[in-house]
């Protein structure tokens, strides 16, 4: 069976991953700059795994700043078929307490516009389908690694992308909460969607890190209340990946939706152009 390739980008907090054997770094160029750093790779129970610190290493790079276009052509340009994303995000319900997973299979979009997030453009013009903007089988695989690492698992959810760097205003927060959203961070949009463009699977390991400020009972968030709860669960997060790979490792690579994106994606007639 052929070696799967797994990306992994990791979020506030996560800058590296332990435990990878024939370690090495590959600066990728592309056609959109300098990814967020070097590209560490390795191999991870049997499979060939790739990873990116989302914010580069000494967390540099604000969202809005993040280049997610030369990240996931840098995966591509790797041979990554899945990219497992790690974010800390506010949760916007009760029942996601702080300490809690989220595998998102929605996203909203309240960025403002100002994040390139399409590789189509410039003569060549493209729609690709984003109705379920997540892989379901990956999500699936990451929800089974994080209940085996023992975290408690939300399955679904919808993820509200805000623009920041700001955290929201109480009456952003209370309206995000009325549209029934479930968790809000700030990166993941893009991802998932040029992710699809590079007919890559996508799936989001969410740790809910805060309430955000819409709860009564519960200090606003600030980043230090976020710091302080991605490092005491790093470790989680680390297995779960880790679990993740040992899964994706023996499964079949069944055909999945994402790696077929493209098919009726392009609206340029060859006729013309
Ligand atoms: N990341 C972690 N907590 C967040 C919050 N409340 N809002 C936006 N991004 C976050």
């Amino acid at each position: 069976m052929k070696q799967t390739i797994i990306g992994v980008i990791g979020g506030s907090g996560l800058y590296d991953m332990e435990g990878l054997s024939d370690l090495r770094e590959v600066a990728v160029s592309t056609p959109f700059g300098k990814p967020s750093d070097v590209f560490v790779v390795g191999e991870l129970q049997d499979v060939q795994l790739v990873f990116l610190p989302r914010h580069g290493r000494g967390h540099r790079l604000m969202p809005s700043e993040v280049p997610y276009r030369a990240n996931i052509h840098g995966m591509k340009q790797l041979g990554v078929e899945r990219i497992i994303s790690v974010s800390a995000v506010g949760s916007m319900q009760e029942h996601i307490a702080p300490g809690h997973i989220v595998v998102p299979d929605q996203f909203f979009d309240r960025t403002q516009g100002r994040r390139v997030s399409s590789f189509f453009g410039e003569g060549i013009v493209g729609h690709v389908q984003f109705a379920d903007p997540v892989c379901r089988d990956l999500s699936r695989t990451l929800a089974e690694a994080g209940r085996k690492a023992g975290a408690t698992v939300h399955e679904g959810g919808t993820y509200l992308c805000i623009e920041g760097p700001n955290f929201s205003t109480r009456a952003e927060s209370k309206i995000y909460r009325s549209w029934g959203v479930d968790i809000i961070g700030m990166t993941n949009i893009p991802e998932a969607r040029l992710a699809r463009e590079a007919e890559i699977c996508y799936g989001t390991i969410a740790l809910a890190t805060d309430y955000d400020c819409w709860h009564e009972g519960h200090d606003d968030v600030s980043v230090d209340a976020v710091v302080a709860m991605v490092r005491q669960n790093v470790a989680m997060a680390r297995l779960i990946i880790r679990h993740a790979a040992e899964i994706l490792a023996t499964s079949h690579d069944r055909a999945c939706a994402c790696k077929e994106a493209l098919r009726y994606a392009i609206m340029n007639d060859p006729a013309v152009i």
